[in-house]
């Protein structure tokens, strides 16, 4: 044998002088669960070790999570039923807790980076991203309550706009809005293709946002298709988007790698709720080590060709850096 493989794989310092790709905490992007109120720290009960924060216990838990070199953030509101319509205008009220707590995060961590997301389904009594009439999710009336739901996050101090709701044409309108309003530097990491999946479960428990009726498949994506995704990322892409998601990842690496093949811009990939629960339910029975766990995972997505990685692993994998 005049090839041997193994010869480069035979000490940890070659190993990892020979390593094709890379990951580090400034790939991660850590999404959090507000909700109002004081002194809250409640744990989502399908996501452990992921809370719901009142902003007062949430400032400090930021301030954690940057000192260990995580900067981007992903704020998703808890919205009161109460406080919930059909037309989502509570996402733009001017007392949302939600807004109140950017401004609050941006003056108190100017260098850190905010993103917000774009749907109405935590603010809907429907429970859809898009407006119901008549029992349909209707497309272009639900594009003015995305643009409005916008501008009022970048007046909050948003630094990343996540449009997730699938609707077509928002990242147009999105973008014209926000120039419009004299908001050109916020930038848009567009939902470009995210799936209907059965992976988002923890995620709607934490914020009780699952659809009152129905599912969500008449926007979002079939977990068949792999071509619908480069169109959607090419429509999303010529409307503007400055980066490109895919949603779930783990499913979708396919989905990752063929984006980052085709578009000049960085592709993102949202680690959801349901791959993280799935990690922690076997950790738990003892069926597989967390820390490997979470960081081959974490791995696999970087080389599929993700830049960056939404993910609630994130300071999880911060702290195991450190030790
Ligand atoms: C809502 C939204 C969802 C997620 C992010 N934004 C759920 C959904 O579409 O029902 C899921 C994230 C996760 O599961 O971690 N527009």
């Amino acid at each position: 044998m005049n090839i041997r493989p193994r010869r480069n794989r035979k000490s940890s310092a070659i190993r990892h002088m020979v390593e094709e790709t890379k990951l580090g905490v400034e790939n991660l992007i850590y999404p959090i669960f507000l909700k109002d109120g004081k002194n809250i720290k409640e744990e989502v009960s399908s996501l452990p070790n992921n809370f719901r924060w009142s902003i007062d216990k949430l400032l400090p838990e930021i301030e954690e999570c940057m000192n260990l070199g995580i900067h981007t953030f992903d704020i998703f509101p808890a919205v009161e039923e109460s406080l919930k319509d059909q037309v989502a205008s509570y996402s733009y009220a001017s007392d949302n807790f939600y807004l109140e707590a950017i401004r609050q995060i941006k003056a108190r961590f100017p260098e850190s980076v905010v993103m917000s997301d774009v749907a109405m389904d935590p603010y809907s009594s429907d429970g859809h991203d898009g407006l119901v009439i008549d029992g349909k999710i209707v497309n272009d009336e639900t594009l003015p309550i995305l643009a409005k739901m916008s501008i009022a996050q970048a007046q909050a101090g948003v630094d990343i706009i996540g449009p997730s709701d699938m609707m077509d044409g928002r990242v147009s309108v999105i973008r014209e809005a926000l120039d419009g309003a004299g908001f050109s530097d916020v930038s848009i990491m567009s939902y470009t293709a995210k799936y209907a999946s059965a992976f988002y479960g923890p995620f709607r428990d934490a914020l009780n946002s699952a659809p009152k009726s129905g599912d969500k498949k008449t926007y979002q994506m079939n977990p068949a298709n792999r071509r619908e995704a480069l169109l959607e990322a090419q429509l999303d892409f010529e409307e503007g988007a400055d980066m490109l998601m895919v949603k779930p990842a783990l499913c979708y690496l396919d989905i990752i790698h063929v984006l980052k093949e085709q578009f000049p811009i960085p592709i993102t990939a949202y680690n959801v709720s349901g791959e993280c629960a799935m990690v922690h339910a076997a950790a738990q029975n003892g069926w597989l080590n967390y820390d490997l766990a979470v960081y081959e995972m974490l791995l696999s997505i970087r080389r599929a060709g993700a830049d960056g990685i939404l993910t609630y692993f994130a300071k999880d994998f911060a702290q195991m850096l450190r030790k």
